[in-house]
């Protein structure tokens, strides 16, 4: 197979981990006898800095012609005061809409031998096993009007939470999908006791659930989901809900496997007429400038996004298998970044870029 691959950086840490990631993507090619091709894109603050923008039009258009995108983190803290359309974030934003990827999945597992870097219980946390589907394209993160008007004791800002049927209906599908494969619940989650774009949403999840029969639907508000994946995560399979709630509640999904620097994720849109998924991938974690450029930042979230990208655009299931499988066994050596929290001297970005690369088998 041909893989045609755009690798967007991005700021801090992105770098470092997207760097690991290749360096997989290679080796796993190397191995099952694919050839992969990476061009390099700049996005976010990297790309104001270049270009004076954080997407700049040269960057969308490889996008749109690659097969899959893999991007790091954007954010640096000398944007923290610039207009919304001169922040990195914004790049982001826009790239996800200009691919369409309106499905975000962000797998949420334990690992055995990461059960102590956890802050809950390992009795609470040990089996916890769920994808959250966030919807990514739409909700309060677009909806327009937007913005900050006025003066002094009249300065007042608006943003707008917009859902149609649509968007509510694609997103739901897919979710409903992923969990036919697994372990057949889905549970829904909404603020619909107070928001009307929530009671749209419900409405809309009952209406898709019947044409999935099998799976078990559930609705839950987002209060108490927040409080649930506390106290209970492992009653959840597919977590669906939309933009911002999916945003607070996968970082809450995150630190319960050890540390966000372990999460994958998988942005997904429609497919194309060869077959394959629209995709960007990317860690879960921020740009964390704080450990920038120190050989300190965890890849496996990364890594394991390089995992989602072989199973989901590409369809090599076997590829992907043996990339998580090579994560696990180097979690087991014990060969963990600072962020895990690990016995004795942590290991560098680079250290487990290379452990992962030599503990893949195909
Ligand atoms: C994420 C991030 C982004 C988001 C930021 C960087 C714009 O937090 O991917 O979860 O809010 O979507
Ligand atoms: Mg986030």
């Amino acid at each position: 197979m041909n893989l045609n691959i755009l690798v967007l950086p991005g700021d801090g840490i992105g770098v470092e981990v997207t760097g690991e990631a290749v360096r997989v993507l290679r080796e796993v090619a190397r191995a099952a006898g694919h050839s992969v091709r990476f061009t390099e894109g700049l996005l976010g603050g990297a790309a104001i800095k270049a270009e004076g923008t954080p997407f700049p039009a040269k960057t969308e258009k490889l996008a749109l012609k690659a097969d899959a995108v893999l991007l790091g983190a954007v954010g640096l803290p000398e944007f923290d005061n610039a207009p919304p359309e001169m922040r990195p974030e914004r790049g982001l934003l826009r790239i996800r809409q200009a691919m369409g990827v309106f499905a975000n999945l962000r797998p949420v597992r334990t690992y055995k031998s990461l059960l102590d870097s956890s802050p809950l219980k390992n009795s609470i946390v040990e089996g916890t096993d769920m994808i959250i589907v966030r919807e990514l394209t739409g909700g309060i993160y677009y909806g327009t009007p937007r913005g900050i008007s006025g003066e002094g004791a009249n300065e007042r800002a608006v943003n707008t939470m917009t859902y149609s049927r649509a968007e509510i209906e694609r997103v739901a599908r897919m979710a409903f999908t992923l969990a036919k494969g697994r372990r057949k619940k889905l549970t829904s989650v909404d603020k619909s006791n107070v928001l009307e774009n929530s009671q749209l949403w419900r409405k809309v999840v009952i209406e898709v659930a019947k044409d999935f029969p099998d799976v078990a639907l559930d609705h839950m508000l987002v209060d108490n989901c927040a409080m649930q994946l506390i106290l209970d995560p492992k009653r959840f399979d597919v977590v669906l809900t939309e933009n911002m709630f999916g945003d607070i509640l996968s970082d809450e999904g995150a630190v319960l496997t050890g540390s966000i620097g372990m999460l994958p994720s998988a942005s997904i849109g429609e497919k194309r007429a060869s077959g394959a998924w629209t995709g960007l991938y990317e860690p879960v974690h921020g740009s964390a400038p704080d450990i920038a450029g120190q050989n300190k930042a965890n890849p496996l979230g990364a890594i394991g996004s390089v995992a989602a990208m072989l199973e989901y655009t590409f369809g090599l299931t076997n590829e992907a298998a043996a990339v998580n499988q090579a994560i696990e066994s180097v979690l087991a050596q014990g060969r963990l970044t600072a962020d895990l929290k690990p016995v004795g001297t942590p290991a560098t970005t680079e250290e487990v870029g290379a452990a992962v690369c030599a503990a893949i088998q195909l």
